[in-house]
């Protein structure tokens, strides 16, 4: 009988610290800082779709919200630079993989290395070598990247491609072709929003893709290619052509507010990154089409968001259970398929993602890729500053030869770098 008991009360115990060792593990308080700049449309969305997950895990810890809206991170980022230079680094907050983590962070010794919990997590199996190799530095893993992005992308109306029986441009004759053709229309073939100062450099680095290819492309990053080659006066002239048939508003609207003239059927043509791809699922608009911009098909511009572990943050531990988040399975897929973007990872099941994302899942397997300046990947922020600020000025002043001596002084001082 008392051997019984004794049993049973074993028994007991051990099942109650089975279950107790989770929930203590989970136990975290206090709060956490998420700094983005995700405020648009399937950015937000992808955002909280990460914030649930958490606060499922981790109800005892407040998430705090902590936007600079502003694409790209044209404003947040100067914010993210203030506090950490002053000594009052945040939680985390988003950083491109690639020369923005590793140039402005890593190497000047702001971040802490995360090389043990990719080990246990088993992110280095789990995610490629080609995006390890984006947030490594001297053989330490540095941030957690949560998605790949594609730079160059052509999104169009549908309906007004079959109204007038457009196919999408594959090359700039053509496109220049539709653009003559939707102009007698009333139909404004070509849209940005340049209001955030860096549209213009996004646009113009698939220019730069589609006139010097993926190699060159990549040449002109790395100091192979100079900036004084024919083809980036080609691509400078191409760029100003293709602003002659702007819509007249564009320095007005942001990214997001541009594509409306795509939603109202009023403008055709727009390169922007795939967050469009979120953007348009997040206000319930289906009637688009999208090709790689003129020559760049069978290559990928690519980006990636991640974030970090700045030293000295004040909730180390939170911050640490928001990363495993982030590289989770149940994290990518999830933030994903709102957000426009692929997962990182390779095991993910995105079955039930939408088409553009299948067909940007088997591109990102398949083509050739090449890094994206203005997203942080190919370029130093220094650097990424100075070509975003000249190719912004080019759009008002279209001064082909004056642009091209500053794009070629900026690389001179960067690669000496
Ligand atoms: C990019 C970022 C994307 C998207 C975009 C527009 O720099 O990587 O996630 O947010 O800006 O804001």
């Amino acid at each position: 009988m008392f051997r019984r008991i004794f049993v049973i009360t074993v028994l007991i115990f051990m099942v109650s610290v089975f279950f107790a060792i989770p929930t203590f593990a989970n136990n975290l308080k206090g709060v956490l800082e998420i700094n983005s700049w995700w405020t648009a449309g399937g950015e937000a969305e992808g955002l909280n779709a990460l914030f649930e997950i958490y606060r499922a895990k981790y109800p005892d810890v407040e998430v705090i919200n902590a936007t600079v809206a502003g694409g790209a991170g044209t404003n947040a980022k100067a914010v993210f630079k203030t506090r950490m230079l002053g000594g009052d680094p945040p939680d985390t907050f988003q950083v491109h993989a690639g020369h923005e983590l590793i140039d402005t962070w890593v190497v000047p010794g702001y971040m802490q290395p995360l090389t043990d919990i990719y080990k246990s997590e088993g992110w280095t199996e789990a995610m490629p070598q080609g995006v390890l190799d984006i947030v490594s530095y001297q053989g330490d893993y540095w941030s957690v990247p949560v998605n790949i992005h594609r730079s160059n992308v052509l999104w169009f109306n549908k309906s007004i491609f079959d109204k007038y029986k457009i196919t999408p441009p594959r090359t700039f004759n053509q496109f220049f072709d539709v653009c003559d053709e939707l102009k007698t229309k009333g139909v404004v073939p070509f849209v940005m929003g340049t209001k955030g100062g860096w549209e213009a450099g996004h646009v113009f680095e698939s220019i730069l893709l589609g006139k010097l290819g993926a190699n060159d492309y990549n040449g002109l990053w790395t100091g192979e290619v100079k900036w004084s080659d024919p083809r980036v006066t080609d691509a400078l002239e191409t760029f100003a052509k293709m602003v002659s048939y702007l819509n007249t508003d564009h320095s007005a609207l942001t990214w997001d507010e541009a594509g409306q003239y795509l939603l109202k059927e009023k403008g055709a043509m727009m390169i922007m990154g795939d967050w469009t791809n979120g953007w348009f699922m997040s206000v319930g608009f289906e009637d688009y089409g999208w090709a790689p911009p003129p020559n760049t098909e069978g290559i990928f511009l690519a980006l990636s968001d991640s974030f970090a572990l700045p030293k000295g943050c004040k909730n180390q531990e939170n911050v640490i259970a928001w990363l495993k988040v982030l590289g989770s399975k149940e994290g990518q897929y999830s933030f994903n398929k709102a957000k426009g973007s692929i997962p990182a990872r390779t095991d993910v099941d995105i079955s039930d993602y939408n088409d553009y994302l299948k067909s940007a899942a088997r591109d990102w397997q398949r083509d050739a890729i090449s890094p994206s300046v203005m997203h942080g990947a190919a370029a130093s922020e220094g650097w990424t500053t100075e070509y975003k600020d000249t190719i912004s000025l080019f759009v008002s002043r279209p001064d082909v030869s004056y642009t091209q001596k500053v794009l070629v002084t900026a690389a001179e001082e960067y690669l000496k770098k």
